[in-house]
């Protein structure tokens, strides 16, 4: 769940609280026969996507990205649909339309012979396989045939022919009646007027997409920039834009593309195709851009393989995406399945989280490693990608920050794509402020002043004094971390203290603290300083490959530890051994003497009993803004807690997320605890 969800979220409450008039109580009729919370969130969900639509439908100034938009519609309509009767709490309150209207007062109005819906979406592998899994409840067998295609970023149109002429383009609007643009759907290339060949139905509505390519979106970009105006934001925003002008030259000049994927109307309904292969094989025949390499496959599987594989391509379509649509290929199935109230139950949208944002750069931070390099750090305004919010991005080392050649203030594009680290793809040196200064490689280390080495190689930058704080930090650390010590609550703000106190200079300091020394830091009291030394204490008994991974000799991860551990056999011997660099040598020994790893076996992975979620049974649901929950659980299951993934009777504790549904409300009506990211962070602790 993205941070500014977590913001929406309280302040939606506060809005639902009453600060925000309009909204009736709840009878209680209604209410004996819902779960609570659930009719404050419905109305809390209504309540903020109605600001949404409002911020982006009418002031063309949305403040969430789409993703995070769909995900509140998402949840709203589960909800919707679990509670029918909430419907009529809310009755006498504008209720948010289901779909977005797009109309304006500028255009005639026409209406749709049949409605235009809109699609589900779904956000998860495991929600695809609960669409396939309703599928294959309607049709009654597995090997359902899908065809899963790009979901097209831009605007929705209706076009109608009759009798192989075109006679009406026209837009959403409120999917009963949208804006008559035809003038402007006639300029645009692949619209014909008439369909070629004679085999055309009397009446059709062909339903698709308006948008622009990537090549035309930056074309049009280049144009700006060389009339000396600001550059356009996204091409979706565009190509809604170009549609509803009124000056038929500005839409020739952007060169908006149609691509067609769907009907309404198609009469004599005899005609219709009966598969979405056979609408493609009569859209070429009728000289009309159809989708793309559609991929048809058979079962959950190789749906599911299609929608990763798309998302996979993403970046290199030649024209804006913003998910996957899976349909089901066979329209007498279509028809066994039906539509819902806003959307057909036969096709679900599976959304890409977005994985790349536009920027600002805010600052370039020099961190100091536990060896002395120094790595490069972009800090940025804060955007959302892939899920979670982020702020900084690694430039690795000094010879590539140099080659960005930053300035301050720079507009930046950063990407975060499926699990990887975040980085900076690109600088617009286009937009960079007149006179703004560029960023240097720093010539002292920021920690302790002393003058900085290249090395050889010109790529790092170090610095070379072993007493530098900072490097003591990061070895306190690195020493206490989870791979290493696992000393819990030792993170980089109170190694900071110790040092920056005088109490801790290398890790073995840490065997030798004193409540009486702890208790006076700031941030420190009695308690937690009994926690601390009493998890010093228990990290005496790790085994040697761990106390190993502790010192933080440069290459040695946990593989080499744990070979090294077999082979020495003792932190004793280790404190011997030749090979090993006098400075871990002499921690080893000090080590020793403080009794850690006496006796230790040289490798075993007992896993922690101990922490404070020690006996609870942990199901995470709906998104969380700062981990993923694969972070998340690793988290709480280093603190001892059980993680599972579904809801059962043992399951004790439920962590909901952004967008939490089923799962969210079963817990409530089973009664077990619920808690949110703000509070399972403050249970895991610093
Ligand atoms: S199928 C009649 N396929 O996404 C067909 N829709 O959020 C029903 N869209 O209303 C939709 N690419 O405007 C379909 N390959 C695709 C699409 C697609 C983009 C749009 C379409 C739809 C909206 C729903």
């Amino acid at each position: 769940m993205p941070v500014v969800f977590l913001a929406v979220f309280t302040w939606c409450f506060a809005f639902s609280s009453g600060l925000v008039g309009g909204v009736p109580p709840v009878p209680e009729s209604a209410r004996a026969t819902i779960p609570p919370g659930i009719v404050e969130r419905v109305r809390a969900l209504r309540a903020e996507v109605a600001y949404h639509d409002d911020l982006y439908f009418k002031q063309a100034a949305p403040e969430i990205s789409d993703y995070d938009y769909d995900r509140l519609k998402a949840e709203l309509g589960r909800l919707e649909a679990a509670y029918p009767n909430i419907t009529d709490v809310g009755a006498g309150t504008r209720l948010p339309a289901a779909i977005g209207d797009d109309r304006d007062d500028s255009w005639p109005k026409a209406r749709h012979r049949v409605r235009m819906g809109s699609l589900d979406k779904v956000f998860t592998a495991d929600e695809l396989a609960g669409f396939h899994g309703t599928v294959v409840e309607a049709v009654g067998h597995e090997d359902v045939v899908y065809s899963v295609e790009p979901k097209f970023d831009g605007v929705a149109i209706s076009l109608t022919y009759e009798a192989g002429r075109l006679v009406r383009a026209v837009t959403r609007g409120n999917g009963e009646e949208g804006d008559d643009v035809t003038p402007n759907v006639r300029l645009i290339s692949g619209v014909r007027p008439r369909l070629r060949g004679e085999d055309w139905p009397d009446v059709v509505e062909l339903r698709g997409e308006i948008h622009l390519r990537a090549a035309d979106f930056a074309q049009i970009n280049v144009r700006q920039r060389e009339a000396g105006l600001a550059p356009f934001a996204n091409p979706r925003n565009l190509a809604a834009g170009t549609l509803k002008q009124h000056d038929p030259s500005v839409v020739t000049e952007r060169g908006l593309t149609v691509v067609l994927f769907g009907w309404g109307a198609w009469e004599p309904a005899a005609d219709r195709p009966t598969t979405l292969a056979d609408f493609q094989t009569r859209l070429t025949g009728w000289g009309l851009p159809s989708v793309p390499r559609v991929r048809e496959v058979k079962g959950l599987m190789a749906m599911q393989a299609a929608v990763g594989a798309w998302a996979h391509e993403r970046e290199e379509l030649p024209y804006p995406t913003d998910g996957v649509v899976v349909k089901l290929d066979r329209v007498a199935e279509q028809l066994v399945l039906g539509e819902g109230p806003a959307a057909p139950r036969w096709a679900v949208a599976y959304k890409f989280a977005p994985n790349r944002a536009t920027t600002r750069l805010t600052g370039v931070e020099w961190q100091v490693g536990r060896s002395g390099v120094l790595t490069p750090v972009a800090e940025f305004e804060p955007v959302n990608l892939a899920g979670s919010q982020v702020a900084r991005a690694t430039l690795h080392h000094a010879v590539r920050f140099a080659a960005w050649d930053f300035h301050e203030g720079d507009v930046i594009v950063v990407e975060k794509a499926g699990d990887i680290i975040p980085a900076v793809v690109e600088v617009d040196r286009l937009q960079r402020v007149a006179g703004a200064v560029a960023y240097d490689v720093p010539e002292r280390c920021p920690s302790c002043g002393v003058a900085l080495w290249r090395e050889e190689d010109g790529v790092d930058v170090v610095c070379r004094n072993a007493a530098c704080p900072g490097q003591r930090v990061r070895r306190l650390v690195h020493f206490a971390s989870r791979a290493g010590m696992n000393i819990d609550g030792l993170g980089p703000a109170l190694a900071e203290r110790l040092v920056a106190e005088g109490l801790v200079r290398g890790p073995p300091d840490l065997y030798r603290l004193t409540a009486a020394a702890l208790v006076p830091l700031p941030g420190v009291g009695p308690a937690s300083a009994a926690r601390l030394l009493d998890e010093i204490a228990m990290s005496r008994e790790r085994n040697l490959s761990a106390v190993i991974v502790a010192l933080g000799m440069p290459g040695v991860g946990p593989v080499t530890a744990a070979e090294m551990a077999v082979r020495v056999g003792s932190l004793a011997n280790l404190a011997e051994a030749e090979e090993i660099e006098p400075v871990y040598r002499g921690w080893a020994r000090e080590l020793v003497a403080l009794g850690v790893a006496r006796r230790s076996l040289p490798a075993d992975d007992t896993a922690p009993s101990r922490g404070p979620f020690a006996g609870d049974v942990v199901v995470f649901t709906g998104g969380l803004a700062t981990w993923t929950r694969a972070e998340a659980g690793q988290r709480v299951a280093a603190a001892g807690g059980v993680v599972e993934s579904r809801l059962t009777a043992r399951t004790t504790l439920v962590v909901a997320g952004a967008n939490a549904g089923a799962t969210l409300i079963r817990a409530r009506e089973r009664g077990v605890e619920v808690i949110d990211e703000a509070e399972l962070k403050r249970r895991l602790g610093p």
